[in-house]
């Protein structure tokens, strides 16, 4: 196996898995442990960890990594696995608490080495420099960004998105198409991550909906899963923006998985955003060919909208008041503390324009 190769070359004798517990008792880890022991490096599974990892999870893999004296680590998985694996490794050479690395270039000591091995179509975490977990103190989704999170090697096989139900692969494939086009519209958008974001978001326009209707459609699933990596290595060069500002703390109040809180509000979000980068939203359409070349900025930027909300209708997302208990007066009472963890997050800041916290108000409410 690839992944067993890649840690002989980066010199690996005692290796951490950290592995989605869902796959677990799935053929592919036993088949890479296998070939683990066959190189002659030793093993030890960890698996207690939950969707949207905490920092409790953090030290308890740090803890584990720790007695075993790991000197490795490979991640199997979605984000959440990714995630909780390069703070595991970051949280076993820096003590403390996982809060101290919380925003831009807080880690000293690098963790060690890491093979991601994602298998969803959707974070793209394996090829980005971020983690987010939750810091259950403060209750709030720490956005975690350093050059050191940045995986050692990535195995990016789509046979092992197979098994990803239709829902997942609806709000994970939406979560991909949020990067690669947070990423193209950025105000870090640069002539180095567009072409990437642009691809991206033309391989999920392209195979989205195949993947979603036929979950054994190999030439979907492989555009998937490299449009997820491009989407990756795009907004980790460039930034995310509002959608995923307000994603986090959605997310984390209404316990919504990651890609459904981004699918939600993706197509409210840019029908505020697209006043501030006409032009930008405007290329996405015509490169994804929504309008023909001479059409207006506006009527483009317009086509875009229209076409994610019935990309999320095709896919079945929910509307946001299904996924928060469809009671409204409840709903805006959390509106406050939401706007103010969004903005605190610095993603709205990277966003064409940059919203006030009554506009992210007015937004939730749009969306619900
Ligand atoms: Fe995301």
């Amino acid at each position: 196996m690839q992944a067993a190769e890649l840690l002989v070359s980066l010199h690996a004798q005692r290796t951490l898995m950290v592995v989605d517990p869902f796959f677990a008792m799935a053929n592919s880890v036993r088949e890479i442990r296998g070939s683990l022991a066959e190189k002659a490096i030793a093993s030890e599974l960890f698996t207690d960890f939950q969707p949207d990892p905490t920092d409790q999870n953090v030290l308890a893999g740090a803890a584990c990594f720790s007695m075993f004296a790991a000197d490795s680590i490979i991640a199997i998985g979605g984000g959440s696995a990714l995630d909780v694996a390069k703070m595991i490794g970051v949280a076993a050479g820096n003590p403390g608490p996982i809060s101290q690395f919380q925003g831009y270039h807080r880690v000293s000591i690098p963790g060690p080495p890491l093979v991601a091995v994602p298998t969803t179509a959707g974070t793209g975490s394996e090829a980005t420099k971020v983690a987010v977990i939750t810091d259950t103190a403060r209750n709030v989704k720490m956005m975690i960004l350093d050059a050191k999170l940045m995986p050692t090697a990535a195995v990016v096989d789509y046979e092992l998105t197979f098994s990803m139900p239709k829902p997942l692969t609806a709000h994970v494939g939406v979560d991909a198409l949020t990067h690669g086009i947070e990423a193209y519209v950025s105000r870090k958008a640069n002539s180095l991550t567009d072409p990437v974001a642009l691809s991206c978001i033309s391989k999920i326009h392209a195979n989205l909906r195949a993947a979603w209707s036929d979950a054994g459609n190999e030439k979907a699933r492989e555009a998937m899963s490299l449009a997820a990596l491009q989407g990756g290595l795009a907004f980790t060069n460039s930034s995310v923006c509002l959608v995923h500002g307000m994603s986090r703390p959605l997310g984390l109040m209404f316990h919504l998985p990651h890609g459904l809180s981004n699918s939600v509000l993706l197509p409210t979000v840019t029908r505020f955003s697209w006043q501030g980068a006409k032009a930008r939203y405007a290329e996405i359409a015509r490169a994804i060919e929504l309008v023909s070349g001479k059409s207006s900025d506006e009527l483009a930027c317009e086509s875009l909208a229209a076409w994610l909300d019935q990309l999320n209708e095709d896919l079945q997302v929910p509307r946001l008041r299904d996924c928060c208990g469809g009671d409204l007066e409840k709903f805006r009472a959390t509106l406050p503390k939401m706007a103010a963890d969004a903005l605190e997050s610095g993603s709205p800041q990277n966003n064409p324009v940059v919203p006030a916290a009554t506009e992210i108000v007015e937004l939730f409410e749009l969306a619900w």
